[in-house]
């Protein structure tokens, strides 16, 4: 356990990047660098693509290695006429947990609306899995000084008839915008703000209990030679990685970061 009294959790979001035999190369090199030790002292997810699902969901469960199966993106609705949707439901099936809902690249390439997003929240935790809900504002947003306003509106809105029970065992990722991708990381100091923003809001809206409860990740080019300082913070309680985190080697070293 981290200090702080909560299980920090490291994801690996895939994006749209390995195909299912090069998932399952992933998974089994991601398991030969890591310990019993490493999963006692973090939560580990990775977010394959969905076409790879399946497989890393077998080589998972057959050589009984103990990092979580995540998703990346699902619909809010059980089934119907959805062309090209994937059901919560459907991966409940094959024991996913942690599904992301409202990444910045969803909500700018293909039109994700706060409404959907909290759609997206309850459908997932209703199938018994666990969403990683994200915020994050925009570099004019950051300039303009309207950052904290931002991210605390689509908590809200994200977490809009969600009840306190269910807030104290969630995940809020905090990425910047700005810092997804780009090379550029948002400082420890500065990260922390919006981290403890995100906890307040939380605590505000649905109690000490939920606020305590709730892992807040940091996201936006997270790298080996970032992650210790950024874990160092008392209100981040993990990392979302997506660059980082298509390597086995470099995605071991982050979740190894408490022996760097
Ligand atoms: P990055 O992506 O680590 O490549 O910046 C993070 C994310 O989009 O979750």
């Amino acid at each position: 356990m981290a200090p702080k009294g909560r299980k920090p959790l490291i994801s690996g979001n895939w994006k749209m990047n390995h195909n299912h035999f090069e998932a399952i190369q992933m998974v089994q090199k991601l398991s030969y660098h890591l310990s019993k030790d490493d999963y006692g002292a973090v939560d580990v997810s990775v977010h394959p693509p969905f076409t790879d699902i399946r497989s890393v969901q077998t080589v998972l469960e057959s050589d009984r290695i103990p990092i979580a199966l995540g998703a990346q993106h699902c619909h809010w609705e059980e089934k119907g006429a959805f062309t090209g949707e994937v059901s919560p439901a459907m991966l409940a099936k094959l024991n996913v947990s942690y599904v992301i809902a409202g990444h910045s690249e969803r909500r700018t390439l293909f039109g994700e609306t706060d409404e959907m997003v909290n759609a997206k929240v309850r459908a997932i935790l209703a199938n018994g899995m666990t969403p990683i809900l994200c915020v994050g504002e925009s570099l004019e947003e950051r300039e303009a000084g309207t950052t904290e306003e931002r991210v605390r509106s689509q908590v809200i809105a994200g977490l809009a008839k969600v009840s306190a029970e269910q807030v104290a065992g969630l995940v809020i990722a905090y990425e910047p915008i700005w810092a997804i991708g780009t090379g550029r990381n948002a400082s420890a100091s500065d990260a922390q703000a919006v981290c403890a923003a995100i906890r307040g809001t939380v605590t505000a809206s649905f109690g000490a209990a939920a606020g305590e409860g709730l892992r807040v990740q940091y996201g936006g080019s997270v790298k080996p030679s970032n992650i210790v300082e950024l874990m160092a913070e008392e209100d981040i309680d993990g990392a979302l990685v997506g660059g980082a985190s298509l390597d086995a080697d470099e995605f071991a070293r982050l979740v190894q970061y408490r022996l760097a």
